[in-house]
This record gives structure tokens, C-alpha cells and sequence, in this order.
């Protein structure tokens, strides 16, 4: 019977030439990584459009499309998602509590004044007798602390309004922009790291119960700062962690079934 005509035996050729084809693919991307490197760190550089001290878009690239610090907050919360049920607490909308929660008995909107038609609660974080007390198992607290110029006073506010067990889940910038509205109303104050938040929130909570990350690096940071929109990264660009540029820091902190009643 003569060779079948599709017949995809290896012969002793190709059964040298796989192994090397597999090689060079495996040393293509490394060696082109590498050689962006070197191009990247020597002295020729090309700023192509970023050379302008004008960002390219302002107002954290909102009319691009999704900020990307959005798409962090996203990925904290889903990743948490388990927290968000029974009676929930959010700032100034319950977007992120319809979105993510798993068994919600109730959803409430804080909002520092009286000028949100959606808050439930009016009230100042850093005032506890105007603050309810144990009365949440979650607190989605998303780019808030940041306006608070008294933090500490905030975070034993933040401590005051979970209930034994209940769990804050919060999010800060840590590189960014001013919000020049927010400054406006009331006031920009801060930019965090993880060893800020870690401290801050452990005296309170105690460093047992605090758990403190960070997402970003320095190409999403600059992206962030130019006013990009997540669209115009890749999700493995975005994804990317690099601990010396925390772009967007996040807490999850729970209120011990035995801590102190309030600070
Ligand atoms: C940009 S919004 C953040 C909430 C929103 N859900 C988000 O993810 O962007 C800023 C919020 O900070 C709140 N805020 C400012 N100072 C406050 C204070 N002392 N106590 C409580 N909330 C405060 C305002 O009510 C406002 O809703």
C-alpha cells in the first residue's frame, strides 16, 4: 500500500526540529522582553505624545471611558464579594451593593450632608454621637478616606457602625490625581500606602483582624494619571502588580466578635 497522503508520521527530521521550534518560541518572547529593556533603560528615549504637561485627559479619564481605578475597585470587591450580604452600608450610592452583594437584608447610603437625596443616613465618619452603632455586617466605604482630614476619627467611626463580626471593605488612592470637585466640597486631603492603611486601621481594629493590599504599576499609575480609560490597556497590563507603585490601596477589616465594644 503506498503513503497515505496525509500521513503526519514525524520522521527523523522533524522529530529534531520540534523540540527546537518549541525552544525558539519559548526564548522569542523573553529575548523581545529584553531587548525592550535594554531600549528601555538606555539613554535614547521616546516620549512619542506623553511630552506635555497637560494630561491628556483630566477628571480620571471619565469621557474615555471606565477610569481605571474603577476596574481595581471592581476586582477588590468581587474578590471579597462573600462579605457583602446582610445589612449593608455604602457612601453616597448603593452601585457596588446591588452589583456584588450575595444576601442582602438591607442596603443604606451614607452621605456626610443632606444635599444626597439617596442617603438614608446622613452623618459625619468622624462624629460618632451622630454615627448609628453596631448596626452593619458590611460597609462598602469606596474613595472616601482620602476627604477626611481627621483619619483616625474616621476609622473609629468606621469601627463604631459595624456590628460584632461585620467587615469594612474600603478603598483608597494611592497614586492620583485631585479630585478637584471633591476638594471643593470637602476637601482632597491624602494619598494612602500599605503601610499607612496597615497601621491606621490595626489600631483600631488590631493587626489580626486588618488585611491590606495594593493594585497597579507604574504603567497603569501613568495611564491612570493621563486620564486612559481601562479600554485602552490590556487586562494583563492592568493585572500586573508591582508593590513599589500602589496605585489603588484596599482594606478588609472586621470588627472582633471580642474587641472592644467602641473606641
Ligand atoms: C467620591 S465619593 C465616594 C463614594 C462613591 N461611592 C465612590 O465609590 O466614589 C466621596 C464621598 O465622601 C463623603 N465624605 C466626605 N467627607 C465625609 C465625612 N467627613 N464623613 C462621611 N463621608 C464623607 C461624601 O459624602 C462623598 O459621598
Amino acid at each position: 500500500m503506498g503513503k497515505e497522503k496525509h500521513d503526519r508520521r514525524p520522521t527523523a527530521k522533524s522529530k529534531l526540529m520540534i523540540p527546537l521550534l518549541n525552544l525558539k518560541q519559548r526564548l522569542v518572547v523573553p529575548v523581545k522582553k529584553l531587548i525592550s529593556i535594554l531600549h528601555r533603560k538606555g539613554r535614547r528615549l521616546d516620549w512619542y505624545n506623553l511630552r506635555s504637561t497637560e494630561p491628556i485627559a483630566r477628571k480620571f479619564g471619565f469621557y474615555r471611558g471606565e477610569p481605571i481605578d474603577r476596574y481595581y475597585i471592581n476586582r477588590f470587591l468581587l474578590k471579597n464579594r462573600r462579605f457583602i450580604q446582610g445589612r449593608i452600608l455604602e457612601v453616597a450610592n448603593d452601585g457596588y451593593s446591588k452589583k456584588f452583594a450575595i444576601n442582602a437584608r438591607s442596603i443604606d447610603i451614607l452621605h456626610v450632608n443632606s444635599k444626597n437625596p439617596k442617603a438614608t443616613i446622613v452623618a459625619d465618619l468622624t462624629k460618632g454621637d451622630n454615627l448609628p452603632r453596631d448596626a452593619f455586617d458590611c460597609f462598602i466605604c469606596t474613595q472616601t478616606l482620602q476627604f477626611i482630614y481627621n483619619l483616625s476619627a474616621a476609622v473609629q467611626g468606621i469601627y463604631q457602625i459595624l456590628g460584632r463580626g461585620g467587615v469594612v471593605l474600603l478603598t483608597v488612592p494611592g497614586i492620583a490625581q485631585i479630585s478637584r470637585e471633591d476638594n471643593g466640597r470637602w476637601g482632597d486631603y491624602w494619598r494612602f500606602t500599605e503601610a499607612s492603611l496597615l497601621k491606621l486601621f490595626s489600631e483600631v481594629f488590631g493587626k489580626e483582624n486588618v488585611h491590606v493590599e495594593s493594585y497597579g504599576n507604574v504603567l497603569s499609575s501613568i495611564a491612570f494619571l493621563e486620564g486612559l480609560c481601562v479600554a485602552e490597556l490590556t487586562p494583563q497590563e492592568l493585572d500586573h502588580h508591582d508593590s513599589d507603585y500602589q496605585m489603588l490601596l484596599t482594606v478588609v477589616a472586621r470588627k472582633a466578635f471580642d474587641g472592644p465594644p467602641h473606641v
